[in-house]
């Protein structure tokens, strides 16, 4: 059973943030520009939250309010869901799929060492599933 650790190994180290007072106009801004859905808040250095397309969706848009006027703090997540590398990719599937969320954060003894979206999770099934399909053909077929 794969875990997360080998998802993180075959993805960028990198993780995008934001600070908690940048308006959320901002943060839109930084997700089309990654080409993202979501990104790690930080406040004075630490983890606050996770902001996502979702937040902005529910919170501003449905709201009438303005993403100018709105700072990410105001309706980001902030109790996001964490994982450790030890997990299994079955564990995280069960979280998305029991909490509603589409990104997990990964800590490994209390740091931040990535994030790991709904997409992530998707890719990776499809890809071992075609991996069992090919060994199952080559066993079929005597190969
Ligand atoms: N994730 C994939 O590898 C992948 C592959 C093919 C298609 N898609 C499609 O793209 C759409 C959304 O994909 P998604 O669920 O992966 O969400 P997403 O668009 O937010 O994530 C895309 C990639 O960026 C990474 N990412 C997201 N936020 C990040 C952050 N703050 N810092 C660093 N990395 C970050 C994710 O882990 C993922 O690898 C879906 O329609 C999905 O089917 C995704």
């Amino acid at each position: 059973m794969k875990k997360v650790r080998d998802l993180l190994n075959v993805k960028a180290d990198v993780v995008h943030e934001i600070t908690d007072d940048a308006t959320v106009f901002l943060a839109l801004e930084q997700l089309v520009d990654k080409n993202i859905g979501a990104l790690v808040v930080r406040r004075n250095g630490e983890v606050a939250g996770l902001f996502s397309e979702r937040d902005y969706a529910r919170k501003v848009v449905l709201k009438g309010k303005s993403s100018r006027d709105t700072l990410v703090r105001e309706i980001m997540n902030e109790h996001p869901i964490t994982v450790c590398p030890e997990d299994t990719i079955e564990h995280c599937m069960g979280l998305m799929t029991d909490k509603l969320v589409r990104y997990l954060l990964v800590y490994e003894q209390g740091e931040l060492k990535g994030i790991l979206s709904i997409g992530d999770l998707v890719k990776h099934i499809i890809a071992d599933q075609q991996h069992t399909i090919d060994h199952l053909q080559n066993y079929i077929q005597g190969n």
